[in-house]
């Protein structure tokens, strides 16, 4: 399926990030248009999640700039990014262990709520919030779990956790970085109806993902990063056929589609 609009919602323009001598990202300029999922594959280390970390805000590039609905964002801190519409979840899923599926939730709602653990359980029964943290767990099908310490759950499970966190500030777009690794066939089903979903509240999606089958099936375009340039950019059919694209998974896994 096409964007709905073709706005641009986040630009990036000669995007770099070194560490040393190596380029980790070199010169990726890329445009996410608004109400599109957009997937952002390529071998181990090609520089995707070193993307995720430039645009909000965990790294700061080398050079180049990235915009967020045209006002440039390069230079800003998280919090700032997060506070302005971009949320994300990371690779290495990353709960507050001892808290509940809830807490963690009320957690993502930010600083000025709950800026410490244990301002966030005295502040705990403030309806308002434990109704919006509710709320997204619905949204992402954990209800059932709310109450259930999070160090407790499954992989499945705490993927969902980290995009309902992700989710907690409202964001207008949404950065996942390999949110079914790990998980069954059935689960990634679900996950891609998640992600369909939320795409069709508004939110716009770029996710960087291993599982081909999986962004082939659930991208509007594609986005192929190697050595941290960009190889090809395309409708996931143009991709699969590119021999650019094909010749750069062989050099390193063998396979392109099938993972
Ligand atoms: N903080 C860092 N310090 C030094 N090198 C780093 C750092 N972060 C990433 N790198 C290197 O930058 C390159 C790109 O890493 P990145 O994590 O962005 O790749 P990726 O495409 O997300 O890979 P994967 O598919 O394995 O998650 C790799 O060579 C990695 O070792
Ligand atoms: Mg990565």
């Amino acid at each position: 399926m096409s964007p709905k609009t073709a706005d641009v919602i986040l630009e990036t323009h000669r995007l770099s990030r070194h560490f040393g001598g190596l380029r980790a990202v070199d010169q990726v300029s890329f445009q996410v248009r608004q109400g599109e999922i957009l997937g952002l594959i390529g071998p181990n280390g090609a520089g995707k999640t070193t993307v995720f970390n430039l645009i909000s805000g965990f790294l700061k590039p080398t050079a180049g700039t990235i915009h967020f609905q045209g006002r440039p964002i390069h230079g800003l801190r998280p919090n700032a990014i997060a506070r302005l519409g971009i949320g994300r979840t990371f690779q290495i899923v990353k709960p507050f262990s001892d808290l509940t599926v809830r807490e963690n939730v009320l957690a993502g709602l930010g600083h000025d709520l709950y800026p410490t653990l244990r301002a966030l359980r005295e502040h705990y029964l403030r309806p308002d919030a434990v109704r919006r943290a509710d709320r997204i767990l619905e949204v992402v099908g954990l209800s059932e779990y709310a109450d259930v310490r999070a160090g407790t759950l499954p992989i499945g499970l705490l993927r969902r956790l980290e995009i309902a966190r992700a989710l907690a500030l409202e964001p207008v777009l949404l950065l996942l970085d390999e949110s079914a690794a790990g998980l069954t066939h059935h689960e990634v089903e679900a996950l891609g109806a998640l992600v369909r979903g939320l795409r069709d509240q508004g939110i716009t999606i770029l996710l960087v993902e291993h599982n081909m089958r999986f962004a082939m099936g659930l991208c509007d375009r594609i986005i192929v990063l190697n050595q941290g340039r960009i190889l090809a950019e395309g409708p996931p059919e143009a991709i699969q056929r590119n021999p650019k694209v094909i010749e750069a998974y062989l050099g390193h896994s063998g396979r392109v589609a099938h993972r």
